[in-house]
């Protein structure tokens, strides 16, 4: 940090952002297993947000990966850095005014607290409960088939581990539920 100067004081305030947009800027993190629905429940909430006239950004695992984060692999240090560079960019987001929804297996206690730290206030913990069964029946990216036949390493779930969050803001339990359900209880926990 030798010879650098942050500006902050000299930037809008989120305030001032807020007022223009005619919204909150929060920070909603979606957390689960891979398929257990977390990007179809945020693209979803975009839409209905989006529909009433707010300003979103989803940022999703597989996007993120194949650019900001394209370097990084699935070590448990890997997936750290992944977070905390999606947490320093939807940070400034959420500071811009943006109702920002990430969407991340974030898979462990300790880097979820580490996205919490860095983003501050108004962060959401939203804990996308599939169980390992349903995300791997679904198997929607076919990744489930391969880990289990060894051609991935690291998977969450399967060689690497998942951790459920002890007390998110908000737990959606996909299993028993029809998506536009999960959309909605998503959507509704945003604009309460
Ligand atoms: S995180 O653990 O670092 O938070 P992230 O959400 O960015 O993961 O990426 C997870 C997505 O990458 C999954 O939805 C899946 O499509 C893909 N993926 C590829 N390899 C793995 C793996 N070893 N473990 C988990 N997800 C993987």
């Amino acid at each position: 940090m030798e010879n650098i100067h942050p500006i902050f004081d000299q930037l809008l305030s989120q305030e001032k952002q807020e007022i223009l947009l005619n919204q909150k800027g929060a920070v909603y993190w979606l957390t689960g297993l891979s398929g257990s629905g977390k990007s179809t429940i945020a693209k979803g909430v975009e839409k209905e947000l989006y529909d009433q006239g707010y300003l979103v950004k989803v940022l999703d695992g597989d996007n993120i990966r194949s650019g900001v984060c394209n370097n990084l692999g699935f070590s448990l240090e890997d997936r750290k850095e992944n977070i905390r560079r999606i947490s320093e960019v939807a940070k400034l987001f959420k500071e811009t005014g943006v109702i920002t929804l990430c969407s991340f297996v974030s898979p462990t206690i300790d880097i979820r607290e580490s996205a919490k730290k860095i983003i501050g206030k108004d962060f959401h913990e939203v804990f996308i409960n599939t169980p390992l069964e349903v995300c791997e029946a679904r198997d929607v990216k076919g990744l489930y088939k391969k880990a289990r036949e060894g051609m991935i390493k690291n998977f969450t779930g399967i060689d690497s581990p998942f951790e459920n969050p002890e007390n998110p803001s908000l737990e959606i339990k996909t299993k028993d539920q029809t998506i536009e359900e999960s959309i909605d209880v998503l959507y509704k926990f945003i604009c309460q």
